[in-house]
């Protein structure tokens, strides 16, 4: 099938390639030249695993093309995705230029039959607004050509991305019930045929609740972070181990065990925007959405917790400290700093007049640029870029762990001894066992787990 995809991001991208992987013939565009050139010289704009390998192979059997000329992009797909970004606007809510820029640009070029999918994440009734968006621009060139817009909102997870799109535990479709949202839910059906083959994936549905699934899947998965993070300064605070409850509770199959870890906060792209989006829209409706209110306002201040068990173990006053960090991005397996925790922890150590040592597996280049942009010349020298783990730990009061790398687990902990001022670990991930850490000889530090580390 022939596919365009508007929009080279994570999204984009990885969409673009894996359709490719399958024998589709799939053109990429985006405005950003940089991002195209790179993708033309066989680069990689984003670190996601397995993704470079997909690309080189579609790239060489000529499915896969990267490109910025928009017209032949329309000329291209009789599917037009679009996976452009949707970052928040001022007040919270979506901002749709990018995804109706893209829709206008369809209405400007086209000629025959097109099913315009929305694949970025966007609020409820844009499929309205992108045909609207659409309609306008055939209208002003006199010119009638059929469509139809499709929702398919896209649940991959940075760091497994290609996985999640090869093997979706869902395929969410919304279309309406016109002809030609009939032909276009046939069309979507065979392009994604070779995703069902073991068994049916597809949940069909209309437009709209296509669109709020996504939202909705989303804030659920934040739900959860939020829920267990109050519980985990509760437990501190009560003498209870959170990762005990966290067994406990996930056993249940009506519960589970996913996503139930107590951390330093959620961060990244999605889940901020997406909780702030919804709530957005429900205020649009004079709704408020209590309880998505209370998982943003719990995530905000989990983000400042491993800051302030650092400042109560060392005082207010920081300057003349050292302290070596370990994770940066987001998450693991991927180099997006988006809303990240480490950005938050950061900023207090630096305000409380520390310095800094800092190492991450793949989001070094990322962290000096989102690093340059949070903070002054002044604070950015008191930062110091780490080549190893173990590069951080020179004369650092403690070591902070805030990203669960795999390569963060088995540490050489005589070495860490070695290296550290005093033997004191913050784990913002709860890696550690703290009766392990205690015989070790470190004084640890986790999240919801203080009843071991006082035994
Ligand atoms: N990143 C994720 O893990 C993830 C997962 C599921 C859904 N989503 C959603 O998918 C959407 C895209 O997210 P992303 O992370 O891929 O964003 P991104 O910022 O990585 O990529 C968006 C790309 O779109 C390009 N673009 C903007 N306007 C364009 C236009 N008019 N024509 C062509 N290209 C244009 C940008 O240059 C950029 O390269 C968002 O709505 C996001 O919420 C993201």
């Amino acid at each position: 099938m022939k596919i365009t995809i508007i929009g080279t991001g994570y999204v984009g991208l990885v969409t673009g390639a894996c359709l490719a992987e399958l024998g589709n013939d799939v053109f990429c565009l985006d405005v950003d030249q940089r991002k195209i050139d790179l993708l033309n010289n066989g680069g990689i704009p984003i670190h996601e695993p397995g993704l470079e390998e997909v690309v080189a192979r579609n790239r060489a059997a000529g499915r896969l093309r990267f490109s910025t000329d928009v017209a032949a992009s329309v000329e291209h797909g009789e599917v037009q995705f679009i996976a452009v970004g949707t970052p928040p606007d001022e007040d919270g809510s979506a901002d749709l230029q990018y995804v109706l820029a893209a829709a206008r640009n369809i209405g400007r070029y086209m000629t025959g039959f097109k099913v315009v999918v929305d694949k970025s994440t966007v609020p409820v009734g844009t499929g309205d607004r992108v045909r609207i968006a659409l309609q306008e621009q055939l209208q002003a060139r006199g010119v009638d050509a059929g469509f139809t817009v499709v929702s398919n909102p896209e649940f991959l997870k940075e760091g497994a991305a290609v996985e999640d799109f090869m093997r979706p535990d869902r395929i969410v479709i919304g279309h309406d019930s016109t002809p030609e949202g009939l032909q276009a839910a046939a069309l979507m059906k065979r392009l994604y045929a070779p995703f069902n083959r073991n068994h049916e994936r597809t949940f069909w549905m209309d437009v709209r609740s296509a669109e709020f699934t996504k939202y909705a899947a989303n804030a659920m998965l934040a739900t959860r972070i939020s829920f267990m993070n109050e519980l985990a300064n509760l437990a501190d605070n009560v003498g209870v181990d959170i990762e005990a409850v966290r067994r406990g509770i996930g056993s249940d199959p009506r519960i589970g065990h996913s996503f139930l870890y107590a951390g330093a906060g959620y961060g990244g792209s999605c889940f901020p925007k997406d909780v702030q989006a919804l709530e957005r829209t429900a205020r649009q409706y004079e709704q408020d959405l209590h309880i998505l209110r209370a998982v943003e306002t719990v995530n905000d201040k989990q983000k400042l917790v491993l800051g302030r068990k650092l400042l109560s173990r060392f005082g207010a006053y920081l300057g003349g400290k050292h302290f070596a960090i370990w994770g940066l991005a987001f998450k693991p397996n991927t180099d997006d700093m988006r809303e990240a925790p480490a950005r938050v922890l950061i900023r207090q150590l630096l305000d409380a007049g520390a310095t800094v040592a800092v190492y991450d597996p793949v989001a070094m280049d990322e962290a000096r640029r989102v690093l340059a942009l949070d903070l002054s010349a002044a604070e950015l020298a008191r930062v110091r870029f780490a080549s190893s783990p173990m590069d951080t730990l020179d004369g650092a009061e403690a070591l902070v762990i805030v990203t669960e790398w795999k390569a963060f687990r088995s540490p050489d902990f005589g070495q860490i001894k070695a290296a550290l001022k005093h033997a004191v670990v913050f784990d913002g991930r709860n890696l550690f066992e703290p009766d392990v850490m205690a015989e070790l000889g470190f004084e640890y530090h986790g999240i919801g787990r203080s009843v071991l580390t006082r035994n």
